[in-house]
């Protein structure tokens, strides 16, 4: 970890972690079932499951929640989080949420019709399962780059245009909208370039569809264009987000993220024509459209977290942080995808543990030894969580292409040491990958079922 920045902060409150002994990590483990979404947060060590609602907000923020004003109808804090959304992104309507499924669900129960197909760079499960549960169809058109482990294209996130444009074209009044996930969470983090969302909106423009972005992680996207694209140079963050966003006629928004808040969500769109059905439905389902299922503090919480995150030293630190945590694994030789996405290192199981065959589910293997052997809590976004029945070998699986182990990293939470902890543990499991186990599935749920499946070890 080296040309390290510091944190461009100071620590104000403390919140104490500890890692318990390996024998009781072991019997946590057998208890859940070796699925570490069942493990209590008390016995984790470092906590790398998710960066979503687990930002370490600021002394603003903390002091925003004190001028929260929970009237029921009107608050003032509604008005500075729809005066601060508009400012940023742009966009005239704005729907409170209190987290970004909840605007999916919004969105696609409202503009679907059975048969509907929605195309998306990759899109994240709540969605793709929000398109489903609506009859529609999600489709998946990263370019073929952002779907390898291997190869360094700067923006392995960006949509195939051509498969774009052939499914437009072949599918008249069938595709309601087409969504851009910024950064491509699913596909390890990877930026798409400013260019590309362009190109995007032209085939949109082409066809007379909507074009939406779910801009969970827009800020960090932001910062990769600047570093990475031609032309982009030095131009301020603002500047670039706001171009993004001139060109999209809306956004479904998890303020878990970049919003640098623990919880909140919006969906914000440029036209009126779906606004008051959308409004209507949220009374139905989250509340009054000045709250629209959070608390006025939150939301003065998200209009804080909004700016802040657009900070350039927080995004240098940010982002820088996640590289060189990334870059000292693949230093090491660690199977990582690459380059390092914006808010996760994703390691590749099949790849880090070759002796055990995909059917074993070797990244969930990798994230039950980073439990037992550090207490680190990682997720498993592989043959786990998008493993379906194959319908032609009954007792078979279809297993998605990559196989990955997610270590995200919460904004703001934890500092240099800790991951270079976590590097630590990683990279002397990879030295003796024969501690990790195959496992099996003994339990699973219908649907959504790496939250609660629970596995036996091979
Ligand atoms: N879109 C993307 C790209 C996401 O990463 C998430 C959440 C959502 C939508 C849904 O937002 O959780 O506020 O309802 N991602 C989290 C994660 C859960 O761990 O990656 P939400």
């Amino acid at each position: 970890m080296e040309k390290l920045q510091p944190e461009p902060w100071r620590v104000k409150v403390v919140e104490p972690i500890r890692r318990i002994e390996r024998g009781q990590r072991e019997a946590r483990l057998r208890d859940a079932g070796y699925n570490v979404f069942g493990i209590a947060s008390e016995d984790i060590y470092i906590d790398l499951l998710t960066d979503s609602g687990t930002s370490a907000m600021s002394d603003a923020q903390w002091a925003g929640l004190m001028r929260g004003d929970e009237s029921y109808a009107g608050g003032r804090n509604f008005y500075h989080f729809e005066e601060t959304v508009r400012d940023i992104f742009g966009l005239p309507y704005v729907i409170p949420t209190h987290q970004g499924r909840v605007a999916e669900n919004l969105l696609f129960s409202t503009i679907l019709k059975p048969g509907d197909i929605v195309p998306n760079n990759t899109h994240f499960d709540t969605t793709r399962a929000n398109v489903e549960v609506n009859g529609g169809t999600a489709v998946d058109f990263v370019i073929p780059e952002g779907k390898q482990a291997k190869g360094r294209h700067p923006f392995k996130g960006n949509m195939d245009l051509e498969r774009l444009e052939a499914c437009l074209a072949g599918n008249p009044g069938k595709v309601p909208v087409v969504m851009l996930t910024l950064t491509n969470n699913s596909g390890g983090g990877q930026p798409v370039s400013l260019q590309n969302v362009r190109g995007t909106r032209d085939v949109c423009r082409r066809h007379g569809v909507p074009l939406l972005i779910d801009a969970c992680r827009f800020a960090e996207n932001a910062w990769f264009i600047r570093e990475r694209e031609e032309g982009q140079a030095g131009r301020p963050i603002r500047e670039i987000v706001r171009e993004i966003f001139d060109l999209s006629d809306g956004c479904t928004m998890s303020a878990k993220k970049d919003g640098l808040a623990n919880i909140g969500g919006f969906l914000a769109l440029r036209d009126e024509v779906w606004v008051e059905r959308l409004k209507n439905k949220l009374i139905l389902i989250e509340g009054f459209p000045t709250y629209g299922g959070l608390a006025g503090r939150d939301l003065e919480a998200v209009a804080l977290g909004l700016r802040e995150v657009l900070q350039e030293d927080y995004l240098a630190f940010r982002v820088g942080q996640v590289t060189s945590f990334g870059e000292a694994l693949a230093a090491a030789g660690v199977p990582v995808v690459e380059p390092i996405g914006g808010h996760a290192v994703y390691i590749d199981g099949r790849a880090f543990a070759p002796h055990l065959a995909p059917e074993l589910y070797p990244a969930q293997a990798l994230t039950i030894a980073l439990y037992l052997e550090g207490g680190i809590r990682a997720v498993e976004i592989g043959g786990v969580m998008f493993g379906r029945p194959d319908p032609r070998h009954p007792g078979k699986e279809t297993l998605p292409d990559l196989d990955l182990v997610r270590l995200a990293v919460p904004r703001r939470v934890y500092t240099n040491t800790h991951l270079q902890y976590v590097a630590g543990v990683v990279i002397d499991l990879h030295r003796d990958p024969a501690k990790l186990r195959g496992v099996r599935i003994v339990h699973q749920a219908a649907v959504l079922r790496h939250f609660t499946a629970r596995f036996e070890m091979v």
